[in-house]
């Protein structure tokens, strides 16, 4: 058989293949084991010897051309198809991709940023401690003897007892940060007047229920400056320093009262209460009906206090705050339950939309 025979029938095949699966069929038949076209070359051996060089030569070059045709037709195909695929789920490069969602603060983070621009802009320094403390600067350097029962009332996390070293726990408020700072400070040869403020978490080992968490923050402030016979840091710095503090938290003017209250690290010591933004003063559940908010203990540093901290207190005075940071922003965003903060809950968080700075 002429070589050349049937390479026209084969060629119309291959071309007339619509997808990769009438391709296939068409290449088994051509060069599957019985294969038409193998076959085609297999024949020379049939052929008188000085007929077999001419056929198989044209056998093979009909082969070559049938074997180009297939591949040729292949990537047709698939190039058409691509084209359908492309045309289906029409693809816009040009096209805004989906937007990834963005992180909020958490309003605890919101009210400390404020508090600390605030305080930043009239001359505080922002200093941190550790959340793991040692009894001896959570305690004993803030006055409060061992067998003190103020040490009872802030219910520790006591961390292992190793022998030979001082103990050991969770800070239980910041104000281990006072001694520490001082005595940093004036080790490095500052003098007064100090102004710092000190924001961070603490712990006690509360039951937790509405208003009592076992996490919480604080932020601590102290300040100190030389006394002279005509001036000195006094009561009335303190409390003009929480006024302002409270207008721009509360972002409404506010009236304080001070009442007694102890702590073993100021003399006197006392609780600030805020007339209740909610009501006005004219008694709601907030307040308890008495027009009136406990909002931050505070005082005048002990003499005890900065001496340990490096600090003449016969020439020296100071005040000292302690907010819980929390109770502010419950105030500031009318939140009834302590809980919600560490709660984890997404729908509380995002309604604090504030993105990250
Ligand atoms: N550290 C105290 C507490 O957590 C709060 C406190 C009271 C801090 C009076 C102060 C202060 O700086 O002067 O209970």
């Amino acid at each position: 058989m002429e070589p050349t025979a049937q390479r026209d029938r084969w060629l119309a095949a291959i071309g007339a293949a619509a997808d990769d699966a009438a391709l296939a069929a068409v290449e088994a038949r051509l060069f599957g084991s019985k294969g038409e076209v193998l076959e085609l070359v297999r024949s020379v051996t049939a052929l008188p010897k000085e007929q077999r060089p001419a056929f198989g030569k044209a056998a093979n070059s009909v082969k070559l051309e049938v074997e180009q045709a297939l591949a040729q037709r292949r990537g047709a195909l698939a190039q058409r198809a691509l084209a359908r695929e492309l045309a289906a789920d029409a693809f816009d490069p040009t096209e805004p991709g989906p937007r990834a969602a963005r992180g909020s603060l958490h309003p605890i983070t919101i009210v400390q940023n404020e508090l600390v621009d605030l305080f930043t802009s009239m001359g505080f320094r922002w200093e941190d401690g550790p959340e793991v403390e040692s009894e001896y600067f959570n305690f004993d350097a803030l006055n409060i003897p061992r067998d003190h029962p103020a040490r009872e009332s802030q219910d520790t996390f006591w961390l292992g007892e190793t022998s030979g070293q001082a103990r050991c726990l969770l800070r239980t408020h910041t104000s281990p940060v006072q001694v520490r700072t001082m005595q940093r400070l004036t080790k490095q040869g500052f003098h007064p007047p100090l102004k710092v403020i000190v924001p961070g978490r603490c712990f006690r080992s509360e039951t937790v229920d509405k208003s009592h968490e076992h996490t919480f923050y604080q932020m601590e402030g102290l300040v100190v400056d030389r006394a002279t016979s005509t001036s000195g840091i006094g009561i009335a710095h303190l409390i003009h320093t929480m006024k302002t503090c409270l207008r721009v938290i509360l972002e409404r003017d506010v009236q304080v009262r001070l009442r007694p209250g102890f702590f073993p690290f100021v003399e006197p010591g006392f609780e600030l209460d805020v007339n209740c933004p909610f009501c006005k003063g004219q008694g709601c559940p907030v307040c308890k009906q008495s027009g009136w908010i406990e909002i931050l203990p505070c005082g005048m540093v002990h003499p005890n206090v900065l001496q340990k901290g490096g600090i003449d207190p016969e020439e020296h005075t100071g005040f000292a705050f302690g907010m819980g940071l929390q109770r502010v922003v419950m105030l500031r965003y009318g939140i009834d339950d302590i809980r919600q903060f560490m709660g984890g809950d997404l729908r509380f968080l995002r309604q604090f939309p504030e993105v990250v700075r």
